[in-house]
């Protein structure tokens, strides 16, 4: 299985427009917002997320060029882990694109119908096929979709219940290779302990390095607000750099990075320490062979 990383930002990419923060200032390389592509065969390729960035990124990627007809694709479909207008937004760019398969859970496809009515705007753009993401085949590849989160958007006013996020375990039975992708973890669990055992690669929620990131770098009153977005901290006792010490068999990728996050700067001492705990932070464009 190929993965390309096509976005590794959080939602507001870095650096973000309104954001004067160290980072967004440093004149760091700039990363696109996060969503991945995958494929068994290197012909049909599956978006998983589909960021506001998706036409740069599309463009920008070799094997998702269009064609060999003159309306043809590689892209068949895309599987969204969460409705986030940082994961979902995109499709909207996507709606020349007729026949598209989209896959969510049912919350989301609840959302985007009821909150964000996308479904119903891309009907009459030509029409996609949306359905409830749990255990598919495409295309050679096994995708399961895991519950890991109940954070519902903001933007949604639907009392529905979650699980809101999910995370995506991605299997190529003829390699044998396993990709977990779990952008979004508000609490590392035992049920995640289990999804991740015996995987190849993880791409995994590096949204914030440490526990109170936001209030140091932007000058706010929002130490907890990283916990309530959803995402828990890399480092820290209890930050996911702790808990991959656990899987030494695992290749480990952070993505979602917030434009606040220290490891953005690749000289920097904490993304020395990321490297040093056994995970990566690689840039927007790299590509995995799982
Ligand atoms: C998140 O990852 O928590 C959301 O995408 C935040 C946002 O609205 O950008
Ligand atoms: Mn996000
Ligand atoms: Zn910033």
């Amino acid at each position: 299985m190929k993965v390309l990383l096509l976005g590794t930002a959080a939602g507001g990419g870095f650096p973000q427009w309104n954001c004067a923060c160290r980072m967004c200032t440093a004149g760091l390389p700039p990363r696109t917002q996060d969503c991945l592509a995958v494929s068994a065969d290197g012909r049909g390729w599956y978006l998983v997320n589909v960021s506001p960035d998706i036409r740069t990124q599309l463009l920008g990627a070799k094997p998702l060029a269009a064609g060999p007809g003159p309306r043809d694709t590689p892209v068949r479909g895309a599987f969204l882990t969460d409705a986030e207008l940082d994961h979902s937004l995109g499709l909207a760019m996507l709606r020349e694109g007729a026949g598209l398969r989209v896959w969510a859970p049912d919350a989301v496809l609840t959302a985007l119908r009821a909150d964000f009515p996308l479904r119903d705007i891309a009907a009459r753009y030509g029409g996609w096929d949306w359905q409830p993401a749990g255990a598919v085949e495409v295309d050679g590849l096994r995708v399961t979709a895991v519950p890991v989160g109940s954070k519902r958007p903001r933007y949604v006013r639907s009392d529905v219940d979650g699980p809101w996020v999910v995370a995506y375990r991605i299997e190529d039975p003829a390699t044998g290779g396993v990709l977990v992708y779990a952008p979004c973890l508000a609490e590392w669990s035992k049920r995640f302990d289990d999804l991740v055992a015996g995987a190849t690669c993880v791409v995994l929620d590096g949204t914030f390095y440490s526990p109170a990131e936001m209030s140091g770098a932007t000058g706010g009153k929002l130490d907890n607000v990283q916990r309530a977005m959803g995402h828990i901290p890399i480092a820290g006792p209890e930050g996911s750099l702790a808990r991959i010490a656990a899987h030494p068999g695992v290749r480990w990728v952070y993505t979602h990075l917030n434009n606040t996050n220290p490891i953005l700067d690749p000289a920097g001492p904490e993304h020395a320490v990321v490297l040093a705990g056994g995970a990566a932070a690689p840039p927007d464009g790299t590509e995995l062979t799982l």
